[in-house]
């Protein structure tokens, strides 16, 4: 233990776990320490008993939900876009071949005032007969999406008079004539903004997050969703066997007792009971360093196990659905995410949903979720938590300790990504370029 890295990362979450991977890659002599016995931090997946363990301290799972190995339970669960930045995360760095994914069935959504749930039409035919807009709408969504698509900064004629570098969404829907509901719709179960802030902001974040839904979903057909088998657990630890093979050293139930820093403030290690490993920088998620986090806000999550599918979603395997918030007079949406036996998470014939969004009153943390729990049916057991939504107060230059965000109540990774590109450039002071691999055009 008593020895020189470049880095040392503190907590096996997966932001934590791509960066040791790519700086891995790149030649920096990396040590990972988390002070859990298995991988993920808060974005793990738990057996039965590490279940309970962690939930109910001292209760044991029922015998009737049957074996531990049969159960891969997401703390955090994300969907990944078919087409979205963290798979090009993992073909880029080949981690894929740790892993094996399945499509999510369908994507829904909430309408009709909270009351009724429709599936996300994923093709033409499956929009002709969505209840979810009238046949003239259904036109204007068309021309709208078709502009989308099209629309390029190089070719004015593709744009037709909108500039959307400057032009917030609100305009662009009244140029195409959008009703509010189908605003709704576009922002909240295709762009999957989590309020409305959007609205007012230029168009451009929107109308790229459309056309990534929307390539997503042709990329598999049902729905833009796809999903590791066994569960989101597998993701960081993949990342970790890259580190490994480039050199990286991963120590688990071993925590960080103290960062230790020099008389000019800038860290030179980390002492643990093993004893001090130092390194001239830090990365770790806000768990590891208290006093250097802010608290903006919480995010409350029930997992709820089920024995049946999700009434109204045609007997899905899996899926998303999203309650916007205006249905049902909130300021955030709430989110379902549900997977199965399918996906090698749980005992065969049984579901696991989760129901999560972000707090906004100081009512018990359930009642802000109520309406997706609504959704599900007769439940079998639920485990309910809030979380904090932590960042770094500094960026970390001075110090050179590099703090992660929380993951946040979104139901896709892309936030994720964010974190990782902007930790990347912070720490290394260049932005992160995936290299170039044989046969492949270099991306930033
Ligand atoms: C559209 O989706 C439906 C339902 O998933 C499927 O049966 C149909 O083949 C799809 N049509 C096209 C043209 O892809
Ligand atoms: C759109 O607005 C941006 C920012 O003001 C400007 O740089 C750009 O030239 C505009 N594009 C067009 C096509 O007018």
């Amino acid at each position: 233990m008593d020895e020189d890295y470049d880095v040392i990362v503190l907590g096996t979450g997966l932001t934590e776990c791509i960066l040791s991977g790519l700086l891995s890659v790149d030649g920096k002599k990396v040590l990972h320490l988390d002070r859990n016995d298995y991988y993920g931090a808060e974005s793990a997946s738990l057996n039965l008993t590490q279940l309970y363990e962690k939930f109910r301290p001292g209760e044991k799972a029922p015998e009737s939900l049957g074996r531990d190995r049969d159960w891969n339970v997401d703390l955090i669960p994300k969907f990944m876009m078919a087409n979205g930045e963290i798979v090009r995360f993992l073909t880029h760095t080949d981690v894929t071949r740790y892993l094996e994914f399945k499509q999510i069935f369908g994507s829904y959504v909430v309408y009709n005032k909270g009351t009724k749930v429709a599936k996300v039409p994923a093709n033409e035919t499956e929009a002709l007969s969505s209840p979810l807009m009238g046949i003239f709408e259904k036109r204007r969504m068309k021309k709208f999406l078709e502009w989308a698509q099209k629309y390029n900064d190089a070719d004015p004629s593709t744009q037709q008079g909108l500039n959307i570098s400057v032009l917030p969404m609100h305009e662009v829907f009244k140029h195409f004539g959008l009703a509010a509901d189908t605003q709704e719709f576009i922002g909240h179960a295709m762009a999957l903004h989590l309020d409305d802030d959007y609205l007012t902001q230029p168009a451009r974040d929107t109308v790229e997050k459309v056309r990534l839904y929307a390539a997503s979903v042709l990329r598999y057909g049902k729905s833009p969703y796809i999903y590791p088998l066994y569960g989101l657990g597998d993701l960081p630890q993949a990342f970790a066997r890259l580190s490994a093979v480039y050199g990286g050293t991963y120590m688990l139930n071993t925590d960080a007792q103290e960062i230790l820093y020099n008389d000019q403030g800038k860290v030179i290690g980390v002492k643990t009971a093993e004893g001090v490993a130092r390194a001239k920088q830090v990365i770790c998620d806000p768990s590891y360093a208290k006093s250097k986090a802010k608290k903006i806000g919480s995010v409350v999550r029930a997992i709820c196990l089920l024995n049946h599918p999700i009434p109204g979603t045609a007997d899905a395997d899996s899926v998303q659905i999203v309650i916007p918030q205006n249905q049902i007079g909130r300021k955030h949406d709430v989110y379902v995410a549900c997977v199965s036996s399918a996906h090698m998470v749980c005992a065969k014939d049984y579901y696991l949903a989760i129901v999560s969004t972000i707090v906004e009153t100081d009512k018990p943390a359930e009642m802000e979720i109520q309406e997706g729990l609504k959704l599900l049916g007769p439940i079998v057991d639920k485990f309910v938590s809030v979380s904090p939504l932590e960042v770094a107060a500094e960026d970390g230059t001075n110090d050179q300790v590099f703090i992660s965000r929380s993951y946040d109540a979104t139901s896709h990774f892309e936030t994720v990504c964010d974190d990782v590109h902007d930790l990347w450039k912070r720490i290394t002071g260049e932005p992160l370029i995936l290299k170039k691999k044989e046969g492949q055009e270099e991306t930033a």
